[in-house]
């Protein structure tokens, strides 16, 4: 078990259930979650974990150089789980400037901490950098990514997220940080923020407003159910060999219009007919396509199978129905996200508003 784990963007949506299963799974005897608590950070997502006394929040931005190097001063993590980071494609194409700060700048921020704080005594530390497939960038009908696919990213966010990886594996081969890299596909589940397809869609479609699907709706996306994702970090953090990337996939790829039709037919039968008895998918509207669209991303993740004996576990049927009754269940949390007062959660627990 780890002395101290820290997590950056523990309050986002990956980030807050792997929170959830560390604590659940015995980990480590502390967790430390750093997070800025930007539009997409959410404490209410850990209200359940908050008086554990193995977990403590700091609310901090990774790129603040002095408070990431007093925190691995005074917390000497034994490893480091980095989720934080802006991570919506269509924020990123507005307004890229936040993806350099926090994906490229933030992550070496950190990475230079750990570096400083480890110093030669690297045997026992972990720095697990979370990243995207999306690196990769766009395949056509077929293909997956394999870890020694290039890199090719085609939107300011993929593009940042790659940077970030470089750098990382960069620490470890100038500096020998023992850092571990993950390019995970497009992840589903609870406490999911609304701006992202699933949630979004699931919200809209159970109060009757229009389905926005971009383009023709036959982008793909391989899609991991996000327990599934934990699972796979908390063994890659075991078992993985410094050095070394592992792409992380659900083998389970999905057209985003059938992901939408799924969706429709799920709330019609667990929500009940629209008022006007018009099933969900007459709500469905093709939209202006996002610019530079990535077609179709396609995990191959035979080697964290085959090395280190990680497999998905939930199908993407059972996934999608957790899901949906996950959202259906809890119309507060989605509500507080949409009318912006889950930001005053904050102010209950802390006395102070957020910025
Ligand atoms: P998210 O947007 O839901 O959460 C991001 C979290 O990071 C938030 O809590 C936010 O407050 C925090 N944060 C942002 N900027 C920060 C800063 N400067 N300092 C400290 N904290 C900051 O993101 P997510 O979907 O949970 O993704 C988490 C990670 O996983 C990201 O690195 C993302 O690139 C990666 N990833 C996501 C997916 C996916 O499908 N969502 C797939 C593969 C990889
Ligand atoms: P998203 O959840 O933003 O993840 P990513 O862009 O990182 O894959 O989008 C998933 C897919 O759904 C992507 O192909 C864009 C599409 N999409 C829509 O068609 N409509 C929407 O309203 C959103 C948010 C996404």
């Amino acid at each position: 078990m780890l002395k101290t784990l820290l997590v950056t963007g523990g309050c986002g949506f990956i980030g807050s259930n792997f929170v959830r299963f560390a604590l659940n799974h015995h980990l480590a005897e502390n967790l430390v979650n750093l997070d800025k608590l930007t539009y997409a950070g959410n404490l209410a997502n850990l209200a359940d974990v908050a008086s554990d006394p193995r977990y403590r929040f700091v609310k901090g931005d990774i790129t603040d150089t002095a408070l990431v190097r007093g925190l691995f001063e005074e917390t000497q993590p034994d490893a480091i789980v980095h989720f934080a980071a802006e991570s919506h494609v269509d924020r990123s194409i507005v307004g890229p400037g936040d993806f350099v700060q926090t994906n490229i700048v933030g992550t070496f921020t950190l990475l230079e901490a750990a570096r400083a704080a480890w110093g030669k005594e690297t045997a026992q530390r972990r720095f697990l950098h979370v990243s995207t497939d999306e690196v990769y960038g766009s395949l056509g009908e077929t293909g997956r990514f394999t870890e020694e696919t290039a890199y090719a990213p085609r939107s300011p966010y993929s593009a940042s997220k790659a940077a970030s990886d470089h750098l990382a594996a960069a620490s470890f081969h100038t500096y020998g940080l023992p850092v571990l890299i993950t390019n995970c596909s497009n992840n589903y589940g609870p406490f999911q923020f609304p701006e992202k397809l699933m949630p979004l869609i699931i919200n809209n479609a159970l109060h009757g407003k229009d389905l926005p699907v971009y383009g023709d709706g036959r982008n793909v996306r391989d899609w991991l159910y996000v327990e599934d994702h934990c699972r796979a970090l908390r063994t890659v953090l075991e078992k993985g060999i410094p050095g070394q990337t592992y792409n992380i996939g659900g083998n389970n790829e999905q057209a985003n219009i059938d992901i939408v039709t799924s969706i429709c037919n799920l709330l019609d039968e667990l929500a009940g007919p629209l008022p006007s008895g018009a099933p969900r998918t007459s709500l469905i509207r093709f939209v202006t396509d996002r610019p530079g669209h990535d077609r179709r991303y396609a995990i191959d993740a035979t080697k964290i199978r085959r090395e280190l004996g990680w497999e998905p576990q939930t199908t993407f049927r059972e996934g999608l129905r957790r899901t949906v009754a996950w959202y259906l269940k809890h119309d507060g949390w989605l509500q507080a996200v949409l009318d912006g007062s889950y930001r005053d959660y904050y102010q209950s627990m802390y006395g102070e508003r957020l910025s």
